[in-house]
């Protein structure tokens, strides 16, 4: 039977882009997907489908790895600044296998396999499908939860008990903090808990992802901006800080506002005023301010690319967030409480773990932390076919990034990119040197500047000690 495509009443048909530059393989995904009642369009290059997606919504994009130009990979890569919310499913040759895990590392919902089986085809488009749309859900709740019910903090490790002590010591106050932490530790759940537990709570938590916006525009985000004050300006706005006025200011990736408007930020910590653009009118600012960093905020200011005073300014009271693979006590929890909550979205009863799936979580090194694994639970959920887990399906997931607890650099599985080999050696020798980051980078025959900018491609957070001074 063929379902109306517009109509959502199942909940995993919906619209597809199939990108692939043989026209027939193309053509063939395409009618297999028309069949099963989506809606599909088509585009002969990773370039055109960047078009594409410009003017169009897709809950889900199939697209070739191999590809003249712009190849899958670096097309996910796109999707992914660009905040695209579809779900991607690769389509490979055998022999890529690794490139397609490496796809999903960087968010690809799944792969299959070339010569591909038509019912998985289908399969795993409404699986994606229904993983956005789940996805989706969450990220409502989230934002639902900015105002409603105080956010949920799982774990009982000592790292988390001592987290949630200091939350509690600073959340009364009306300090700033500065939360730092690897991407998907938890930052923003630390802030929204601070907030919930303040005196403001019962102001508004308004939050400005830095990254996203442009110089000039987050200038006029954070201080509005009055009738006129540049092209464009056709009427006057009000700016983040008047939002929160009464309540609390997030300033999500901070590292990211750019010098000249650092020191206006200043302005407002130091003197609590500021001014809308193209306005004489001196503005108090009744908000608290909370920041965030995964970057290691110390390096940005030596190397000249933070101002100092900021940062003291910022990290009156630094609040550090642990990776996950540090607290690995809290992963059996998390699971439980992801299994829980993906089951109830579901309408179904939670899938369970075999023991052996249970002990593949824990010993997992989870780079994207409590975000990747959430996800890979939703996923699983969504997978899941009733019967419980074993660690045979879900290692396909984890395929490259396994570590087993004991794993030394020279037990490097074949299939690792050349990238996360060089992060593993950093870390396992930053681990052997107890994070002396000196002879770390002697040991690896390396400056220090080059292991700290190393570092913080890989998102690690400023050392504990050094933030302590600043406290
Ligand atoms: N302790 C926790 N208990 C329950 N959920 C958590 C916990 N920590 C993180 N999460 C969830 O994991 C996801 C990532 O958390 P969050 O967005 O706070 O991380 P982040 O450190 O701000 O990440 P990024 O640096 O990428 O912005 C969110 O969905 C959040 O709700
Ligand atoms: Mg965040």
């Amino acid at each position: 039977m063929k379902t109306d495509p517009s109509t959502n009443s199942l909940h995993d048909i919906g619209r597809v882009l199939v990108v692939d530059d043989h026209r027939q393989a193309r053509e063939s995904m395409a009618d297999v997907l028309r069949q099963s009642g989506h809606d599909v369009q088509c585009c002969s290059s990773a370039a055109e489908a960047l078009q594409v997606i410009r003017q169009e919504t897709y809950q889900c994009i199939v697209t070739d790895l191999k590809m003249p130009g712009m190849n899958g990979l670096e097309f996910i890569v796109q999707l992914k600044q660009r905040q695209y919310g579809a779900q991607v499913v690769m389509v490979t040759a055998h022999a890529s296998v690794s490139s397609a895990v490496e796809a999903m590392r960087h968010g690809a919902f799944d792969y299959i396999e070339k010569p591909f089986d038509v019912d998985r085809l289908e399969r795993l488009v409404r699986q994606a499908i229904r993983h956005g749309r789940l996805v989706g859900m969450e990220q409502e709740a989230r934002q639902d939860g900015n105002t409603a019910r105080p956010p949920v903090m799982i774990g009982s490790s000592a790292a988390m008990r001592v987290l949630r002590e200091k939350i509690d010591q600073v959340a009364p106050t009306s300090e700033t903090v500065l939360i730092t932490g690897e991407s998907g530790t938890g930052k923003e759940l630390v802030a929204r808990a601070i907030h919930a537990a303040s005196r403001r709570a019962g102001g508004p938590l308004v939050s400005l992802n830095c990254p996203v916006l442009s110089a000039h525009l987050m200038e006029s985000e954070l201080f509005g901006h009055e009738k006129g004050a540049f092209t464009g300006a056709d009427a006057p706005r009000t700016g983040r800080f008047e939002a929160a006025a009464g309540g609390s200011i997030l300033l999500d990736e901070v590292t990211e506002i750019d010098l000249p408007l650092q020191a206006k930020l200043l302005r407002v910590l130091q003197e609590k005023t500021f001014e809308r653009v193209g306005s004489n009118t001196m503005l108090t600012a009744d908000v608290r301010v909370l920041a965030t960093t995964n970057r290691d905020l110390q390096a940005e200011v030596a190397e000249g690319r933070f101002r100092e005073d900021l940062f003291y300014r910022l990290a009156v009271v630094p609040l550090h967030v642990p990776p996950l693979r540090q607290r690995t006590e809290d992963i059996p929890e998390l699971v439980d409480y992801f299994l829980h909550r993906s089951a109830e979205r579901l309408g179904r009863e939670p899938c369970t773990l075999e023991p052996s799936a249970q002990e593949l979580l824990v010993h997992y090194s989870w780079p994207g932390n409590v975000r990747e694994l959430e996800n890979f639970i939703t996923r699983a959920s969504v997978l899941s076919d009733g019967t419980p887990l074993d660690a045979e399906s879900l290692r396909r997931w984890l395929a490259v990034q396994l570590k087993p607890k004991n794993e030394t650099p020279g037990d490097m599985p074949v299939g690792l990119s050349l990238q996360e080999t060089e992060r593993r050696l950093i870390e396992a020798t930053l681990e052997h040197y107890g994070g002396h980051r000196a002879k770390t980078a002697e040991a690896l025959g390396i400056g220090v500047r080059t292991l700290s900018g190393k570092l913080r491609q890989y998102g690690y957070a400023p050392r504990a000690k050094s933030l302590a001074k600043a406290g």
